[in-house]
C-alpha cells in the first residue's frame, strides 16, 4: 500500500485520499496549516494517520516561529489550533500534546535543539505505529474465527494509520493465517471510506472484499454467515464505550441481534483515559453537503437540511473485546481499561 504520508525533513508529503482509487497524488505540505486543512478536509484521515500528522505539523509550526521571543506560547497556539481541525480522533490531541510537551520539557536548551528533539518523536510515532499495528494483528488473529466471513465498516487500514491498519490490520493478519474467507466492506456513507479505500486496499491484498450499502447490513449478516465484525475507532472511554465512523453503533446493534461477535482494533492512543465514559466524547458535525450531495453532486431538494454527525458512540456492552498492542482487552472493561492504563503508566 502506498505510504500515507512521507517526511523530508523540511516537509510532509500527504497522499490525497479524497483522490482514491481513481488517482495516487501526494500534497506536498511545508508549513502547519496546509497539514490542518489536509486533516479538516480529509485527505488525511483515520485516527493514528492523523494523529502522525498532526506530529509532524507541530515540526512544521515549530520552525516557522524558531525565532520568536515566546516561541513555547506561540507552539501551544499552534497545537490548539490543530486539535480544533478535528475534535472526535484523539489520537490528534494525544501527539499534538506529546510534540508540545516535549518543547515544554525543554527549557534548558535551544530553539534548534528543541525542534531537533519534536523531529525525533514525530518521526518514532510514524514508525512505532506500524510495530503496533502489527502486534494488534498478532493478538487480533486469535480471536478471529476459522473460514470466517468478516464486516467491516468505515477504513480502518494502511490509509487510516502509517501502515498495515488496526482493523484491517488484525483482517491483514488473520489472512496470512488462512483465516479469512470474504470481507463485507461497508460503503460508509457520505464520504465512500469503505468502498473508496477499504475495498481497494484489500482487493490489492488480494484479500477476497465485497462492497455492499451501509443499509444492507442487516440483510448481508443474515444471508450470508456473517460470523466476525471488526472496526478501527476514534476515541475509547474509560467504561468501553467507543466513538468511530458514523454507522458503526448501528453496525454493532445488527450484530448484537444475529449473535455475532462485535470486535474493535485501537491503539492505546486511541484511549481518552479523562472521558468516563462515551458522553464524554466530542461528536464532530461536518457540513450537511455531505450528505445533501452524492459525489459532489446535489441531490437532495434545495432547501431541505442534513445532520451530519461524522461519528457515534457505541456502548461497551456491544463490544466483544477491543483489541489493543498490550493484548484483547474484555468486558468489564471499566476494571480491562484500568489494567491497561496501569500497564501503560509502568512500560513509560
Ligand atoms: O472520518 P474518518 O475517515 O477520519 O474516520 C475514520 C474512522 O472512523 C476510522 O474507523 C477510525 O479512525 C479508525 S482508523 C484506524
Amino acid at each position: 500500500m502506498y505510504a500515507t504520508m512521507i517526511w523530508s525533513g523540511n516537509d510532509l508529503a500527504i497522499l490525497d485520499q479524497t483522490l482514491l482509487p481513481k488517482q495516487v497524488k501526494y500534497l506536498t505540505c511545508d508549513n502547519y496549516h496546509q497539514v490542518k486543512d489536509a486533516i479538516k478536509t480529509l485527505q488525511v484521515r483515520g485516527a493514528p494517520a492523523i494523529g502522525a500528522a498532526a506530529a509532524f505539523a507541530m515540526v512544521l509550526g515549530a520552525k516557522e516561529i524558531s525565532k520568536k521571543n515566546d516561541f513555547i506560547n506561540e507552539l501551544k497556539i499552534i497545537r490548539d489550533d490543530l486539535i480544533s481541525a478535528r475534535p472526535t480522533a484523539v489520537n490528534l490531541a494525544w501527539a499534538a500534546h506529546k510534540l508540545y510537551n516535549i518543547a515544554l520539557c525543554s527549557d534548558d536548551v535551544t530553539v534548534d535543539i528543541i525542534i531537533q528533539r519534536m523531529e525525533d518523536a514525530a518521526i518514532r510515532i510514524q514508525t512505532e505505529d506500524v510495530k503496533i499495528n502489527k502486534k494488534m494483528g498478532e493478538y487480533g488473529t486469535e480471536v478471529v474465527p476459522q473460514n470466517a466471513v468478516v464486516i467491516t465498516h468505515c477504513n480502518a487500514g494502511a490509509l487510516a494509520t502509517c501502515g498495515w491498519g488496526t482493523a484491517l490490520g488484525v483482517i491483514r493478519s488473520a489472512y496470512a493465517q488462512k483465516k479469512i474467507k470474504m470481507v463485507y466492506a461497508d460503503e460508509t456513507r457520505p464520504l465512500l471510506q469503505g468502498s473508496r479505500l477499504t475495498a481497494y486496499e484489500l482487493h490489492k491484498d488480494g484479500i477476497p472484499v465485497r462492497v455492499i450499502t451501509d443499509g444492507m447490513a442487516a440483510w448481508t449478516i443474515k444471508e450470508q454467515g456473517i460470523n466476525f465484525a471488526i472496526t478501527g475507532a476514534d476515541r475509547i472511554a474509560l467504561n468501553g464505550d467507543s466513538a468511530n465512523k458514523i454507522g458503526t453503533y448501528g453496525l454493532a446493534l445488527i450484530c448484537k441481534a444475529h449473535n455475532v461477535p462485535f470486535y474493535i482494533a485501537a491503539p492505546v492512543s486511541t484511549f481518552d483515559f479523562t472521558a468516563p465514559s462515551g458522553k464524554d466524547i466530542p461528536v464532530e458535525l461536518r457540513n450537511q453537503e455531505e450528505v445533501l450531495s452524492f459525489n459532489g453532486v446535489k441531490v437532495a431538494p434545495e432547501g431541505v437540511g442534513a445532520f451530519n454527525p461524522a461519528f457515534d458512540v457505541t456502548p461497551a456492552e456491544l463490544i466483544s473485546g477491543i483489541i489493543t498492542e498490550y493484548g484483547v482487552l474484555r468486558p468489564p472493561y471499566t476494571q480491562s481499561i484500568a489494567l491497561l492504563r496501569k500497564k501503560v503508566a509502568e512500560t513509560k
